[in-house]
């Protein structure tokens, strides 16, 4: 394309030539960017034409066409669909569930016994392409214009869904014609159909160029969401849920969000839900006879709407016999994780079209054609527990234990719920039916609940989409958390501002005895020389060691007996650990593993108390008091010496030896601003809001949302709005940054 052709030349004379170059410009770009992913403009530049457009129309309402960029979405919603009946059937696929070698080579024999064909004969000649899990749908064009979109239905009558097509970017609303000028009349490149289809078939394929849209003509293909709209999708969704927005849900697969926004009856939800669309075949036509197209074989048809501006699937390849039609399988079996979208398996049909009819069809399925599966990536189970699992590092997963599944080609028993919200908002219960997915080597997830029958499944929109924690007769109760860890009693605890629990008792919690005990060995911990992770694992798993303490009181006997270790390794291991009895606080506080409690806040802590037990006493406000430790540091700290297992852990270290220089508390930090209250709104110069909220409250000054009477300072910075509007009306102080920092000294 030249910009000779596209640039944004002036109309040779008047508005409506005008409005027939911004529409074929924006045909154009649009196709550039929603079907080949190459926009030749920028985004603003496309914005700038098309509102150009949009006020020529309303200016002159006599020049407005159904086929106009403009008008892909603006329908009224509708009270319910027109049934639309399909001159030609809208047919189904047979399936083949043999998801081995042996699917594809069944179909290759069943089709050479019906041609008649002997193994002298040369292979049929086949298209595959891939199986699109979304759904099917026609598009008439009459005159190179879309006229109507309508769903399958049962085959022969499906719903008149236009409105909702029309809102697809990817679906031209008008065809190029022979009197559209060279570009749009200009076949699509072919780059994208796999090489295998190019092969030798230039002729054939420079023939493509030649044919045009015919009067009427109905193109089939699949409707679907790609993957990332859909996770986009339940993105916003769980952020509606979580704002209380009522009747919202999130969706279980991208197919089921496709179904749901094609069958919208307002066409504006529709165009927010981001489909995608993949032309496959063609249904109704202009006969020959009457000037309609002839073509020969099927790739040669999708060549031609992939020309006409219809998304074709870029792996769609020509194969010869069921050899070539079992590599195309296994290659997309193979990648099939990594495609944008969903597929449920691969479609063989026969090429020549000639053949095609000879098959002919049973029932309502052709002989030329079979989908060939791949193991399914969902399948139905119950949920027999919900446990919750500790990890090494003391977090608290919730885990649904499953009736045992095969799905995505192995046995599932388990699937994690991820956290707490993420169990409430699938609102997983036991006893529940659930659809377990695994796609690929992704840990299986359970994707939604299936509603017992009698219990209708919500409708979007309608007073049946509940959310989560709503009373629900007749089933399990609704996760929640354990307070206490499932593995060692201790508080278990959720952070602000953080998705999980977490166990707080890491000296003593068995689920995590393994890292606290190579923490604590740490080279810039404690350090005890060669406890590395395989001898940690080893001695926690032969039961020597269950807790911290338990390291000193090894002997000799004990160490020497395990596997693979020598005496002299032995000897070395008890004389580093004689050697790391010798600590000093700081080491000995960081190897304590205290969650946020790295090796710069274990130095201010020592150096702030002097004295472990003074860390241990102190309360949340007098640990603020500390350099560098902020709220979330202070509670995780005051938490961990709250549970009597690890203040016992820690007396027994010291118990078996271990020591430090203690020394006196740094001379007490002023508490400048004891007593006052501040407000913080804006944005500050140099702090973050959270930095100057820390400062406040380590100089003992505390820090309200809202500015009331009791307010005494306002810290102010950019952009500050309702609460300095607030301050000044109280007439409250308010101060800069600077201001703020001269108060904190
Ligand atoms: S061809 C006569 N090709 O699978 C053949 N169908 O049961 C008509 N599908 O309803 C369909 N990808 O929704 C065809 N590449 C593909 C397909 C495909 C997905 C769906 C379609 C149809 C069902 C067949």
């Amino acid at each position: 394309m030249t910009t000779d052709l596209w640039g944004d030349l002036p109309a040779p004379g008047g508005d409506a030539q005008r409005v027939d170059a911004l529409r074929a410009q924006l045909h154009e770009h649009a196709h550039r960017y929603y079907v080949l992913d190459e926009p030749t403009i920028p985004d603003a530049e496309y914005d700038r034409l098309f509102r150009e457009l949009h006020a020529l129309e309303a200016a002159h309402p006599e020049l407005l066409t159904v086929d106009s960029p403009t008008q892909r979405v603006g329908g009224k919603p509708l009270g319910q669909f027109a049934s639309v009946r399909h001159t030609v059937p809208m047919l189904s696929i047979r399936t083949e569930t043999d998801t081995e070698s042996t699917g594809a080579q069944n179909f290759d024999a069943r089709v050479r016994k019906e041609l008649g064909l002997t193994a002298a004969d040369p292979p049929v000649e086949y298209v595959a392409e891939l199986k699109f899990d979304g759904l099917a749908m026609s598009l008439r064009y009459e005159h190179g214009v879309l006229v109507q979109a309508a769903t399958r239905g049962d085959g022969e009558v499906g719903e008149d869904v236009t409105q909702n097509i029309r809102t697809i970017n990817q679906i031209p609303l008008k065809l190029p014609g022979r009197s559209a000028g060279p570009p749009q009349a200009r076949p699509a490149p072919l780059g994208g159909i796999l090489r295998q289809a190019q092969d030798d078939r230039d002729s054939e394929v420079g023939s493509v160029g030649a044919i045009f849209p015919p009067a009427v003509m109905e193109v089939r293909g699949e409707v679907y969401m790609r993957r990332a709209d859909f996770e986009a999708l339940n993105e916003k969704q769980r952020e509606l849920i979580a704002q209380g927005a009522k009747g919202e849900k999130t969706f279980v697969n991208p197919r089921n969000a496709a179904a749901g926004g094609v069958r919208q009856l307002d066409p504006a939800i529709a165009a927010r839900r981001r489909l995608s669309f993949f032309a496959y075949g063609i249904g109704d036509i202009t006969p020959p006879e009457e000037g309609g197209p002839v073509f020969e074989n099927h790739l040669q048809l999708l060549l031609t709407l992939k020309s006409w501006g219809f998304p074709v699937a870029a792996k769609t390849a020509l194969a010869r016999g069921a050899t070539e039609l079992i590599a195309f399988h296994q290659t997309i079996g193979k990648t099939r994780d990594a495609l944008p979208y969903d597929i449920d398996g691969v479609v063989y049909k026969v090429n020549s079209l000639a053949l095609q009819k000879k098959l002919g069809f049973v029932t309502r399925e052709p002989r030329w054609a079979v989908a060939h599966k791949y193991p399914a990536q969902e399948q139905l189970t119950t949920v027999l527990a919900i446990d919750v699992q500790v990890g090494r590092t003391g977090k608290l997963t919730p885990v649904a234990k499953l009736a045992p599944v095969f799905v995505g080609g192995v046995t599932v028993t388990n699937a994690t719920l991820h956290n707490e919200d993420e169990a409430r908002r699938k609102d997983v219960r036991v006893g529940d039916t659930v659809i377990v997915r695994r796609a690929g080597d992704v840990i299986p997830e359970i994707v939604g609940v299936v509603p017992p029958s009698g219990r209708p499944e919500p409708v979007e929109g309608s007073a049946l989409a509940e959310g989560p924690g709503q009373a629900q007769p007749g089933r399990g109760l609704q996760f929640t958390m354990p307070r206490q860890c499932p593995v060692c009693g201790s508080d278990a605890v959720r952070l602000e501002g953080e998705a999980d629990y977490r166990c707080t008792g890491g000296l003593f919690c068995a689920a995590q005895r393994k890292e606290a005990i190579l923490h604590y060995a740490h080279r810039r911990a404690v350090e005890v020389d060669g406890l590395g992770d395989k001898l940690v694992e080893q001695l926690v798993d032969a039961n020597v060691i269950r807790t911290l303490p338990d390291l000193y009181k090894l002997g000799l006997t004990a160490l020497a007996s395990l596997d693979r270790m020598a005496e002299k390794s032995a000897k070395n291991l008890l004389d580093a650990l004689e050697k790391s009895k010798q600590t000093t606080l700081p080491r000995f506080i960081f190897g304590l593993g205290i969650r946020h409690v790295g090796e710069a806040t274990a130095k201010e802590l020592a150096r702030h108390f002097g004295k472990l037990d003074a860390v241990m006493e102190a309360s949340e406000a007098q640990l603020l008091a500390v350099r560098d430790v902020g709220p979330i540091v202070a509670r995780s700290i005051r938490t961990f010496f709250d549970q009597p297992h690890n203040r016992e852990v820690v007396e027994q270290l010291r118990a078996c030896g271990v020591t430090w220089q203690e020394g006196e508390p740094a001379a007490v930090a002023p508490q400048p601003l004891s007593g006052k209250t501040f407000v913080i709104t804006g944005t500050l110069p140099t702090l973050s809001r959270d930095e100057a909220k820390d400062r406040v409250e380590a100089a003992g000054g505390k820090v309200a949302g809202s500015v009331s009477k009791k307010t005494d300072y306002v810290v102010a910075g950019a952009e500050a709005g309702s609460k300095l509007l607030k301050a000044q009306e109280l007439g409250i102080a308010v101060i800069d940054e600077d201001a703020l920092l001269a108060l904190l000294g």
